[in-house]
């Protein structure tokens, strides 16, 4: 019994200690405030938000350019806050900003709140060149499309030109032992004139081939000569000058994953994938090697088809610097999601990542006749999500993202679906679109 009484007692104390050691001035304990969304974005400033918190005093105020608030902007560190917002400013413009706050009694401080992120505005009159910093945004041209706006238009805003048809293979060798570099010429020196990144597309692709290769009337071992002689004189000859070759472009089959039983299929089997990356290489060393392809982030069993051949390359030593990713899209097709997945397998190889041919569909079910604003916007969103993938990729995994057309009325699309769409950057008069402000603002770090 005595033993029980001792212990109670020592329970009463424990309690009695406790309630006199906190005095009626106690501090109380503060809850973290509810970090609220930003307000008044401009170029150089925001208004940061947050809610009360009981029995706070003040409150203290973190700003910083990264998420985990290692690099804190100048005078938002700790900066104690008597309301419940204030004015950052400062700041650079098309740069995200990082804050949270914490709620201060005396000594007493709370644990910091959610962390907010936003991006400051885009300058009037950015282009979409000076927002990409360790990569190409590129689009196509045609030989009789580099004068007047088109000219205009491709200087002002992008850094990478690719031939829409003019450096294929039907184009450039239309006869056998008769090449004509009439037009590949003509745009290869204009990229060079103006200074723009050239991406070479594409050397050997089923769509693109001339008929005397397709009925080529040689062995076997003669195909594969006149292929590596077509190769090797191409890639040599704009050496030095264009920087990136699709060297092989839609191998395989849709759903299936089989390989296309194209013409190169039939005469070299497999191999000859492999061989033409080997002759490109031979022919320049410093040249990007990619393998291009569609449907890549829909198309998983085409997808796993395709980096299995490039497992086999990569095994090999055969030299290949990375894959394109057509990104022949809709404002609603593929998820992000699927994308990112999709442009994993790259990463997942440390090859270089090319989104080589994007348009987006306004109009993939050809319900619409005319670009409402509401699905404009969706356009925008679309494309600002593609321009932030590509932007968030490491650099080391950078390459292009280029844009498959210029103006509306241009797009392949539409006499390929044969009916209206809006699925690129600008209207037909050349006018920026949502669209074109999509990939602006995607393209912010
Ligand atoms: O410009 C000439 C014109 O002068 C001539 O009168 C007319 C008829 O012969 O042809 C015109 O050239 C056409 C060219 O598009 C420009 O419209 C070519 O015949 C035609 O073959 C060419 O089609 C191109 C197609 O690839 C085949 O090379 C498309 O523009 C181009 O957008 C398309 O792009 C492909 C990628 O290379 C690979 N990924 C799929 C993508 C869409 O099919």
């Amino acid at each position: 019994m005595a033993l029980f009484k001792n212990i109670i007692g020592l329970i009463f104390l424990l309690l009695m200690q406790v309630s006199c050691s906190s005095d009626d001035n106690a501090t109380p304990s503060l809850s973290a405030p509810l970090a609220l969304n930003p307000s008044d974005i401009t170029q150089n400033s925001f208004v940061a938000n947050w809610a009360g918190v009981k029995d706070a005093q003040s409150y203290v105020l973190d700003v910083s350019s990264d998420i985990d608030f290692t690099s804190f902007v100048e005078g938002y560190q700790a900066l104690s806050v008597n309301g419940i917002y204030t004015v950052v400013d400062n700041l650079s413009p098309s740069t995200s900003y990082y804050y949270r706050v914490r709620a201060v009694n005396g000594t007493a401080e709370s644990s910091n709140s959610m962390v907010i992120s936003l991006t400051t505005e885009i300058p009037d009159g950015s282009v979409l060149k000076e927002l990409t910093q360790d990569f190409f945004i590129g689009t196509i041209v045609q030989s009789n499309r580099m004068t007047g706006m088109h000219h205009e238009v491709i200087n002002r805003e992008f850094s990478s030109i690719t031939a829409e048809y003019e450096m294929k293979m039907n184009i450039m060798y239309p006869s056998e032992g008769v090449y004509d570099w009439t037009a590949s010429d003509a745009i290869v020196n204009y990229a060079v004139e103006n200074k723009l990144n050239i991406h070479g597309h594409a050397l050997v692709w089923h769509n693109a081939t001339p008929n005397w290769v397709e009925n080529f009337s040689g062995t076997d071992a003669e195909f594969e000569t006149m292929l590596e002689e077509y190769v090797k004189t191409v890639v040599t000859r704009y050496k030095g000058k264009i920087t990136s070759w699709d060297v092989v472009n839609e191998a395989f089959n849709d759903g299936s994953g089989t390989y296309r039983n194209s013409v190169f299929y039939q005469r070299m089997g497999a191999s000859f994938i492999s061989k033409c990356f080997q002759w490109a290489r031979e022919a320049d060393p410093d040249v990007l090697l990619f393998y291009n392809d569609y449907n890549m982030c829909s198309d998983q069993t085409k997808r796993d088809a395709v980096f299995s051949m490039v497992d086999d390359l990569i095994s090999n030593s055969v030299a290949i610097d990375g894959v394109g990713y057509q990104m022949h899209i809709a404002y609603n097709w593929p998820a992000k999601k699927d994308i990112q997945d999709a442009t994993q397998d790259i990463l997942d190889r440390n090859l270089k990542v090319h989104y080589a041919e994007l348009d987006i569909r306004a109009n993939p079910n050809n319900d619409q006749s005319t670009l409402t604003d509401a699905r404009s916007l969706e356009l925008k969103t679309k494309y600002k999500e593609i321009a932030e993938l590509y932007t968030a990729l490491p650099t080391v995994n950078k390459y292009a993202l280029t844009i498959w057309g210029l103006k509306d009325n241009e797009s392949w699309l539409l006499d390929f679906h044969g009916h209206i769409d809006w699925p690129l950057l600008y209207n037909n008069n050349f006018e920026e679109k949502d669209a074109y402000y999509g990939v602006l603002e995607g393209l912010v770090k």
